[in-house]
């Protein structure tokens, strides 16, 4: 394959996804080439709540159709992105003083709302996001601290029931190497499936850091594939310090490789996805000051040695 959807395709069907920009897609040279390379497509932000039920019981669902019709057009999977996080929440939600039944009901209506509106076109959703804190226990987010631990559990139960063909993942940052945060998901998940909750994968976000990715990378990803789980790496970049140069972007081309290689090693990690198209699309830049460059493409889309190190070792060229 001379594309990385081609190339990832005839390795076992996987995919190999993006996130979009939302207000880039009128763009068409941005357009056409998330078409041409990738094979799946993840909303950078208009899935969110923040963006999607920003007045109580109030749907916006224009951006979400829009990236939804994208990908219909271009022969995309949709990776839907996300239904429970502490971030990016709507004021009322985030301000809202509400008992456990209360965010309970809201929670499970804003699941079947979003989850059913896409029902059938989206085969992949985050269904929460960022629940542990580094030392592996419970971040305290909003349903932690109104609902306790069976939030997860009844999230997962609420998007099972709006599609049940959809597979139902959950996604954290700082878990691809073996470590406490990691191991505190595999023990979740663990107990998740023992008590037959409709959990199908794990995300990997997978932003990494130029020179850092996890030796243990692969035998992680294994762990969670030996419980029967799907894995996907669903929000990958690698961050340099900027100025990139030459060096650099080398060494990144060969981090890249071995993120890819690490997900090709293991026959139940199906896909992997670029958190962005560009180097200025990212939001590595206004969060972690003077570093930049991370993803595939130059801001005048012109390939990278990253680019040609993922498509190389997905077997094309
Ligand atoms: O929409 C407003 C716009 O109206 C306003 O003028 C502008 C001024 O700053 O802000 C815009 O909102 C921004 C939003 O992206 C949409 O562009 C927010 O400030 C900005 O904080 C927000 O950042 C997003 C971030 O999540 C928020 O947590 C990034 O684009 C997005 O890439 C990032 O993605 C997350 C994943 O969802 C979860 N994992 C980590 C990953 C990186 O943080």
């Amino acid at each position: 394959g001379s594309t990385l959807r081609e190339a990832a395709a005839d390795e076992g069907g996987r995919f190999y996804g993006v996130a979009v920009n939302d207000s880039m897609l009128s763009n068409s040279q941005y357009a056409n080439l998330v078409a041409q390379e990738f094979s799946s497509v993840t909303a950078e932000n208009v899935m969110k709540w923040e963006t999607i039920q920003p007045s109580q019981g109030q749907f916006n669902w224009s951006g979400g159709d829009r990236l939804v019709n994208f990908a219909q057009q271009n022969n995309q999977k949709v990776y839907g992105h996300t239904l429970v996080w502490h971030s990016q929440m709507p004021g009322w939600l985030e301000n809202g003083n509400f008992s456990a039944a209360q965010l309970r009901q809201i929670t499970n209506n804003h699941i079947s709302q979003v989850v059913g509106r896409y029902a059938g076109d989206i085969e992949r959703w985050d269904v929460v996001n960022e629940a542990f804190n580094e030392d592996g226990t419970r971040r305290q987010n909003k349903w932690q601290q109104t609902i306790g631990d069976g939030y997860i559990a009844e999230a997962f139960r609420a998007a099972n029931a709006a599609d049940p063909s959809a597979k139902l993942f959950i996604n954290d940052y700082n878990v691809e190497g073996i470590n406490s945060k990691s191991t505190g998901m595999y023990n979740l998940v663990r107990s998740l499936l023992d008590q037959g909750v409709p959990i199908h994968g794990v995300g990997l976000q997978t932003h990494l850091i130029l020179g850092q990715v996890p030796s243990s990378l692969q035998q992680n990803i294994q762990r969670f594939a030996d419980l029967g789980l799907e894995v996907v790496l669903t929000e990958i970049d690698i961050r340099m310090q900027m100025p990139s140069d030459s060096s650099k972007l080398q060494q990144q081309a060969n981090d890249f490789r071995a993120v890819t290689q690490a997900c090709l090693a293991v026959s139940r990690c199906t896909g992997m996805t670029v958190w962005g198209l560009r180097d200025g699309d990212s939001w590595v830049p206004d969060v972690f000051q003077g570093y930049g460059a991370p993803l595939l493409f130059t801001d005048s889309y012109q390939k990278k040695p990253a680019y040609d190190a993922v498509l190389s070792a997905l077997g094309g060229g």
